[in-house]
């Protein structure tokens, strides 16, 4: 008896989640369809900075040899060519294709929700094109962001060929941090930065996206890396915005390290 009502209710919930028919499914491709989630293709030249890594992340070149991207996508940190990081819009007929060296895993991390998701790959060789300065301030946490990415364009989708992209505003860390505490996640309001569209959601980064750039412009129209691709539940869920690292909060840390490369 139990069981049969359970199947009542699977039946019921499904019938509300999945489109109804032809028509419901043909609004697929709408602009506000989970995709980046709820993104476009991004043109070529428009996020010259941005690498495709053969882990399945995305980075930013810091400079021509260094790559900013997330904790979770690296091993630990030392030599490591292991890494193929390639440039282009297409991630399977790369424009540049070259080796990692070395890697630098952010001290203290342990996983996504513990913050201190940031790492770095020295490169065998440099790469050409434009580099992406890292916030060095607050003055850009806020407002509307650009996140790019290979990634799904769908929870539990696969992930794409060509770059695409999303913008994305901000979600104060008091609004964030409170819903992921509620669902039972760590969140650490120094480290992360989060975006998104709380009450309809629609739009986010997703699986395979993770490491990749959110960037916005400054004042003097120069772009900058506010945060890194890096968590969220689901995706593109209304309640839960993606949540980024706060670039800004690292700044300091990533130049040392870099250094020290
Ligand atoms: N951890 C994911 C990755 O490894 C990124 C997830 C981002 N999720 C989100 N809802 N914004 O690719």
């Amino acid at each position: 008896m139990r069981r049969r009502w359970y199947l009542l209710l699977v039946v019921l919930a499904t019938s509300l989640v999945l489109p109804a028919g032809p028509a419901a499914a043909s609004t697929d491709k709408s602009a506000d369809d989970p995709e980046i989630v709820g993104g476009a293709p991004a043109r070529a030249g428009e996020f010259p900075w941005t690498v495709h890594l053969s882990v399945g992340c995305g980075g930013a070149l810091y400079s021509p040899t260094v790559v900013l991207t997330a904790a979770h996508c690296v091993g630990r940190s030392g030599s490591d060519s292991s890494i193929e990081v390639t440039t282009g819009l297409d991630r399977f007929h790369p424009t540049q294709r070259v080796r990692s060296a070395q890697v630098k895993r952010a001290d203290g991390f342990t996983d996504v929700t513990g913050g201190n998701d940031w790492a770095l790959i020295r490169l065998a060789r440099p790469l050409t094109g434009a580099t992406l300065p890292v916030a060095a301030d607050t003055a850009t946490d806020s407002g509307l962001f650009t996140v790019v990415g290979w990634g799904s364009t769908r929870e539990g989708g696969a992930g794409t060929a060509t770059l695409r992209k999303v913008q994305v505003p901000f979600v104060s860390d008091a609004v964030c941090g409170d819903a992921y505490r509620k669902a039972g996640y760590g969140f650490v309001a120094s480290d992360m930065i989060c975006a998104g569209k709380m009450d309809t959601g629609g739009i986010d980064s997703c699986q395979g996206d993770s490491g990749g750039p959110m960037v916005r412009r400054d004042d003097a129209g120069a772009w900058r890396q506010v945060g890194i691709v890096s968590w969220g539940e689901g995706c593109a869920r209304a309640g839960f915005p993606g949540v980024y690292t706060q670039a800004s909060r690292f700044a300091a840390a990533i130049s040392r390290a870099a250094a020290a490369m």
